[in-house]
């Protein structure tokens, strides 16, 4: 049985702050950031978008009554969980009225949860293909301010619904896992901002990729030279270079034939709106898919996923045919498009004033522009709402 993702959809704020401004601000040479991190922009949510916003608005294109009818799970993946108890999953669900016959769920494991979360709907397709998972991957990608991984900050969402007549990617069977225990980035409870070592996560990323790599191929996964594509988790875009040295120094023969071009077009969207931890890698895949101008029908791809603290997989899949006939090219490229530069005294109070923290009732005005927004809170009780001008308009 074919299993993989059958459709696939991205949401981005409309609002970014420009590194080549981040770069005057730390009066540092902008090239630091656009060429040594490989970052031009930052994707920064409004005070009215969260995690739950953000996968609602990823989520809300694949949803037509035959697709809401047939999901059995919700799998929402995120590191920058808004409730200690409550699955953020639920919160989407309720936004998007899905059926009640559902379970719903959300991953933590840092940047890898939607990696987990896709193995874990493929078991669980294979077990009853007549029915559909939703898998989410939402994050907002916080660093302290003026700390070496500001200029990497993003925010957004991918939702993926995977299926047994997968029309975008059928997933391998073969999986390269890697866990070690590890504090190269994580987040307290009491912070809202993540702490990392920046050059120790570098290096066990590296490393989780070989050890991947190896158990990968222990698996019986393709040999590099039969993938012709490979999609990094990028926390910035230059990680992939990175990754890819990995090869050129395990596989010297194979990554020369397969070339840097095997990942660059994976690169695009990433610069564009920044990390998005658990979204990271599926924002690649996209890059890959709406970004070429080659027919990649039958093409292989090589995923890997890395998760700080840490957990890493290598699988593959290969790009079904026709799948351009299903793609939203057109929709991500007018998001990434039609977004607003923000002064830096904005980008400034919108990512790091957390005015509501401590206080139990209050509304947020309408800033965003996507389809659904968080509206406030009533009683220590987070509210969620169409935006006001798809009320208005339906009005
Ligand atoms: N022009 C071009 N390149 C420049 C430059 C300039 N003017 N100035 C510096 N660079 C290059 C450096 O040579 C370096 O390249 P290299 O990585 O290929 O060696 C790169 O820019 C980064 O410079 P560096 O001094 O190492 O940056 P940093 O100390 O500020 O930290 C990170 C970089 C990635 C460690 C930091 O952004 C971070 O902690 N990020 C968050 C954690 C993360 O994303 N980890 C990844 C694994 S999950």
């Amino acid at each position: 049985m074919k299993v993989g993702i059958d459709d696939i959809s991205l949401y981005v704020p409309g609002f970014y702050f420009p590194l080549t401004e981040l770069a005057k601000q730390h009066g540092i040479d902008a090239d630091k950031y656009l060429i040594g991190i490989g970052q031009e922009k930052m994707a920064v949510p409004s005070p009215d978008e969260d995690i739950v916003s953000m996968a609602a608005n990823a989520a809300a294109p694949l949803l037509n009554s035959a697709v809401v009818n047939s999901i059995s799970t919700v799998i929402l993946a995120t590191e920058s969980g808004i409730d200690q108890s409550k699955s953020a999953g639920m919160f989407v669900h309720g936004v998007l009225g899905l059926a009640s016959n559902c379970r719903v769920i959300e991953i933590k494991q840092a940047c890898y949860g939607a990696t987990a979360g896709i193995q874990m709907a493929y078991a669980m397709i294979h077990q009853r293909p007549h029915e559909r998972v939703l898998v989410i991957a939402t994050d907002v990608a916080r660093y302290q301010q003026n700390s070496e991984g500001e200029c990497t900050q993003g925010a957004g969402a991918i939702a993926m619904i995977i299926s047994s007549a997968p029309r975008i990617l059928e997933i391998h069977p073969h999986q390269g896992r890697h866990s070690v225990d590890v504090m190269d980035f994580w987040r307290p409870n009491q912070h809202k901002a993540a702490l990392v070592d920046g050059k120790l996560s570098i290096d066990v990323y590296l490393d989780s990729l070989k050890q991947s790599w190896k158990n990968y191929r222990k698996d019986g996964g393709r040999p590099l030279v039969a993938l012709q594509h490979l999609c990094f988790h990028q926390p910035f875009t230059k990680m992939a270079k990175k990754a890819f040295s990995v090869f050129e120094t395990i596989e010297p023969d194979a990554a020369a034939k397969i070339g840097a071009r095997s990942y660059q077009l994976s690169q695009i969207y990433g610069r564009e709106i920044g990390n998005c931890y658990t979204a990271s890698l599926y924002i690649a895949l996209l890059s890959l898919l709406d970004n070429s101008e080659e027919d990649l029908s039958n093409h292989h791809v090589g995923l890997f996923s890395y998760g700080s603290g840490s957990v890493g997989e290598f699988f593959s899949g290969t790009i079904v045919e026709g799948y351009t006939k299903h793609s939203r090219k057109g929709a991500h490229a007018a998001m990434l498009k039609y977004r607003s530069a923000l002064s830096y005294e904005t980008y400034q109070n919108w990512f790091y004033q957390d005015v509501a923290a401590d206080v139990a009732s209050y509304r947020v005005p309408t800033l965003t522009s996507g389809q659904y927004r968080f509206s406030g809170s009533e009683g220590f009780r987070r509210l969620y709402a169409p935006s006001l001008h798809l009320q208005k308009k339906a009005g």
